[in-house]
């Protein structure tokens, strides 16, 4: 008898039809997520599942799961997983780092580029009938990206993506993280490592690539903002709650920064509705991975984990090596 699995919500046909060959796979093929109680109930009989981050894993979802050997999430971002707990049950915990690094840092670039030069507002104002005649003064006057520095706050593959194509743009590359990287990661990046109070001072562009902990909750709050350039703009591609959104709206309202490029927000889909207000925020629906292309991998890498984590293979992404007994 093949392992039974849950894959949460719709994925891709043909990675269903990879898992069916070694699994008894039960699809909820609609791309709405679960109720917990849900994946609590469907998870009882399983050996493994294929989640999605909007899918909370923690003790109560694993409380009826006796059997369960691993959960695999379709994201790089796992703060949908308490790791802590699903440790404690002994299942593995695997995410896709890697596979999204080019997608996400060209989506980054979009907001980037975006918000400096205000495309999505100047799109709605021709649209609506509004451009009577060219102008040369004061006309949709944007920031220059070209020879600005740019500002990386979480310098993993992502940030150094992000870096890397800042090299066209003739940009300064800065960062924070804890530990600096090695010195070769630095050179090819072309970016070098600043204190975080440095960063927001100087950075005309802030892209925040934090994975979401606690420990990083309103990183980027009322205080840092009141550090940032007036004329800066700050770009989120990592996760709602690494910026106090509330903070940021009053920031963007008293025009205290410039402009922000927002994928993401506290309270996903309720963002704070006074974003939608404002002319100098660009906001997209937590899409920076979304392309066919780069979703289908990321996909089937975590059907990859699976098939690995339940055949007695360690898991190329396993995220909780403690568990492993190989
Ligand atoms: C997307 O947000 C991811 O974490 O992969």
């Amino acid at each position: 008898m093949k392992p039974r699995i849950l894959v949460t919500r719709a994925i891709f046909p043909e990675v269903i039809d990879r898992l069916a060959v070694h699994f008894d796979v039960d699809y909820n093929d609609q791309d709405v997520a679960l109720p917990p109680e849900q994946i609590a109930a469907r998870l009882g009989d399983k050996a493994g599942a294929i989640t999605l981050l909007s899918d909370r894993i923690d003790a109560s979802v694993l409380a009826n799961a006796p059997g369960l050997k691993a959960v695999c999430n379709v994201a790089v971002g796992y703060n949908n997983y308490d790791l802590g707990a699903i440790t404690q049950a002994g299942v593995m915990a695997t995410n896709t780092p890697g596979v999204l690094n080019d997608s996400t840092a060209d989506a980054a670039w979009a907001l980037i580029l975006a918000t400096a030069r205000r495309i999505v507002s100047a799109d709605k104002w021709v649209r609506n009938g509004q451009w009577k005649g060219w102008k040369f003064h004061d006309n949709w006057f944007g920031n220059d990206v070209h020879h600005a520095t740019l500002g990386i706050l979480g310098m993993g593959r992502i940030g150094q993506a992000v870096a890397r194509r800042a090299a066209g743009f003739d940009m300064r590359v800065i960062y924070h993280n804890r530990n600096p990287l090695a010195p070769e990661s630095e050179k090819s990046c072309n970016a070098a490592w600043v204190s975080k109070a440095d960063l927001l001072r100087e950075a005309d562009f802030l892209v925040l690539l934090l994975p979401y902990s606690p420990a990083v909750h309103h990183a980027v709050g009322a205080a840092e903002l009141a550090a940032m350039k007036p004329t800066a703009h700050l770009i989120n591609v990592a996760r709602g709650g690494i910026v106090d959104d509330k903070a940021l709206v009053e920031a963007l309202q008293e025009k205290r920064i410039a402009g922000a490029g927002l994928d993401v927000f506290e309270n996903e889909p309720a963002l704070d509705p006074r974003f939608l207000g404002l002319d100098n925020v660009v906001v997209t629906p937590h899409i920076c991975s979304s392309t066919r292309a780069t979703r289908l991998a990321m996909a089937m890498l975590a059907a990859e984990n699976l098939i690995a984590a339940l055949s007695g293979q360690r898991p190329p992404n396993l995220l909780n090596p403690e568990v492993w007994r190989g």
